[in-house]
């Protein structure tokens, strides 16, 4: 989703931002822009297009050096996909520059009530923010016109303001849309995402909602809207640059299937400590105090959440919900008198959970975020956190956060139930070679995607924990390849669905439970009598002649772990076989920060 960097120092200012706008790519994004210091004209140049950062690299390619800018990914939110709606957004009189993530919910209301004489260039709220910067510096000092400005908008926002009248100074706000600031050796970087300061700065801070900094040479002073000047605490910028490149892969969501068996090994390295699984005990003794765990999420990782919910009550006995981030914060359900909040997320920023976050803030109850990313919004906001260690996921399309999602809620399951029934640690390593003996052979899931995926639409079929692990199988395969792709109970797809079964329609069970192995195979049998191309993947325990994939057995907490493995290659070699861009699918953005 939409991504802010700027900068201001001694450096290139262009090549620090551009290169924080390639870093920021993965979130998803359709335009890109930029404003830069010109010092012989002295005035900020803005230069953007629809597009990728490529093509913004190429139009500033001759433009000269410049110590000061700020630049911009947009993913359309108010207004089509095109040069006028990028960022940045200056004003009429070309006085104030603006880039903005976020949405402004009142735009039309503060059109109408301030500037209905205003002749706007784009359709997007941010222009609005913009424009009311300006008309309210006629009648007041600028920090007082923004502050003015910041007040009166609703909804979500990040900001970042030029003043021709004063270059050397830059400002920066938030309001429920993560910023920060980086420090370096002379200068700053500011940024809607760590990421695009790694390797730039060595000290950051995550600025506060209503809050907005002013930064000028190599002072930098944070007010809050009131303009009272409030204490900054920098911390140190420790993040490993595991993205830099794709090593030997084509594409970093090949690289980052493959890293799934390190992660898993990783988790326990994090989690163990002296032989002993080490979860915060204030963490466990809140979950047992409580009578439910609520587990909220969006995407893959409420898909995530499903499996865990199984492993959950499998393992503990305790009744665990699974709601859908954006339901849950407007429609809550009726809540058990001591609910316990889990919130997954691997960027931690997803706006629907923000907005989660805030009603059960007020709820009183407690709340765990699981995240990848430490320093997030959700992270910070919540009362614990359990992080994943799945180093930085670049890929769009989600694949080690799921399984690490995954692998670390298991260890929470079995840190709650307090019977050391099993060999954790063993299951673990076990697990994470079992990943790697089947990811060793992956090029064979291609020659089965050519024969599969022929048609545009798709079905997962499973039973229980297999139905969930179904569920994240399609949505991969819709996400990256566009195929139409359902997840279903297997069992229900004969009360209606069925009557999509074509000729050749691939349908892919999933049969990793003993228990209803057979009745899974029934219903198999019921599409293949239909025309319908039908694969399995089961495990070797369960496996009958005839069977797609063979995966070896794993303990039944850590199967899906390994299950959606091939799953995950499906999507990936049907999105090549059709050519598509495998890490940034169209429409999509990898962090979601509107509701
Ligand atoms: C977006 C991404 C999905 C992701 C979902 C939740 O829609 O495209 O891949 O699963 O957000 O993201 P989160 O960061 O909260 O896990």
């Amino acid at each position: 989703m939409c991504g802010i960097v700027g900068y201001t120092g001694k450096r290139d200012a262009k090549e620090i931002i551009l290169n924080g706008l390639y870093r920021l790519e993965y979130r998803g994004y359709d335009s890109a822009g930029i404003s830069l210091y010109n010092q012989q004209t002295k005035r900020y140049e803005l230069y953007k297009d629809a597009g990728r950062v490529d093509h913004l690299a190429r139009i500033v390619e001759d433009v000269p050096y410049s110590n000061s800018g700020i630049g911009h990914t947009r993913w359309a939110t108010h207004g089509k996909v095109n040069q006028l709606n990028a960022h940045p957004h200056m004003s009429k009189n070309n006085r104030f520059t603006i880039v903005h993530n976020g949405v402004i919910e009142n735009y039309k209301n503060l059109r109408d009530t301030y500037l209905q004489d205003h002749r706007f260039s784009s359709e997007t709220d941010t222009e609005v923010i913009v424009a009311l910067i300006d008309y309210f510096s006629h009648t007041m000092p600028v920090k007082e016109a923004i502050t003015t400005t910041l007040k009166r908008l609703q909804g979500s926002y990040a900001l970042l303001i030029l003043d021709q009248e004063e270059p050397s100074k830059m400002y920066a706000a938030k309001h429920k849309s993560p910023l920060l600031i980086g420090r370096g050796k002379d200068d700053y970087v500011v940024a809607s995402d760590l990421m695009a300061m790694v390797g730039v700065c060595d000290a950051f801070i995550a600025l506060e909602d209503e809050t907005f900094v002013v930064i000028e040479a190599q002072k930098i002073i944070l007010y809050n809207l009131d303009h009272q000047p409030q204490s900054l605490q920098f911390q140190t910028l420790d993040y490993t640059d595991e993205l830099a490149d794709k090593g030997a892969h084509p594409h970093y969501m090949i690289k980052e299937i493959m890293e799934q068996p390190i992660i898993i090994r990783r988790i326990l390295e994090k989690y163990f400590s002296e032989e002993k699984l080490a979860l915060d005990p204030a963490l466990i003794k809140e979950i047992k105090a409580s009578e439910r765990i609520y587990i909220l999420a969006a995407g893959t990782s409420m898909h995530a959440g499903y499996v865990a919910k199984t492993m959950i009550e499998t393992i503990v006995r305790m009744p665990v919900e699974v709601h859908i981030a954006s339901e849950f914060a407007y429609h809550p359900p009726v809540l058990s008198k001591k609910p316990f909040f889990m919130l997954i997320s691997q960027s931690g920023e997803t706006a629907d959970l923000v907005a989660c976050l805030k009603k059960i803030k007020a709820l009183n109850a407690k709340t765990c975020t699981v995240t990848n990313v430490k320093t997030s919004t959700l992270a910070r906001e919540a009362d614990f956190t359990l992080e994943i260690y799945a180093g930085p996921e670049i890929a769009v399309a989600s694949t080690k956060a799921y399984t690490a999602q995954i692998a670390v809620l298991v260890l929470l399951a079995y840190a709650l139930s307090g019977k050391e029934t099993w060999d954790i640690r063993y299951e673990y390593s076990k697990l994470s070679q079992a990943m790697e003996s089947f990811l060793e052979h992956y090029e064979e899931m291609h020659q089965i995607t050519k024969q599969t995926f022929t048609k545009f639409h798709a079905f997962y079929i499973g039973r229980g924990v297999d139905y969930y692990v179904g569920l994240e199988a399609a949505l991969k395969l819709k996400e990256i390849s566009y195929i139409h792709t359902e997840g279903y109970a297997a069992g229900e797809l004969k009360h209606g669905t069925i009557a999509l079964i074509e000729d050749q329609t691939p349908v892919i069970a999933l049969i990793t439970t003993k228990e209803v192995a057979l009745n899974t195979r029934s219903n198999l049998h019921e599409v293949a009598s239909r025309g319908a191309n039908t694969l399995t993947i089961v495990t070797e325990s369960l496996k009958e002649v005839g069977d797609t994939v063979v995966l070896p057995d794993v303990h039944p907490y850590l199967t899906p772990i390994l299950t959606v493995l091939p799953t995950q290659l499906f999507a990936y070699y049907a999105a090549l076989e059709r050519g598509l861009d495998i890490d940034k699918p169209r429409n999509l953005a990898k962090s979601v920060t509107v509701e």
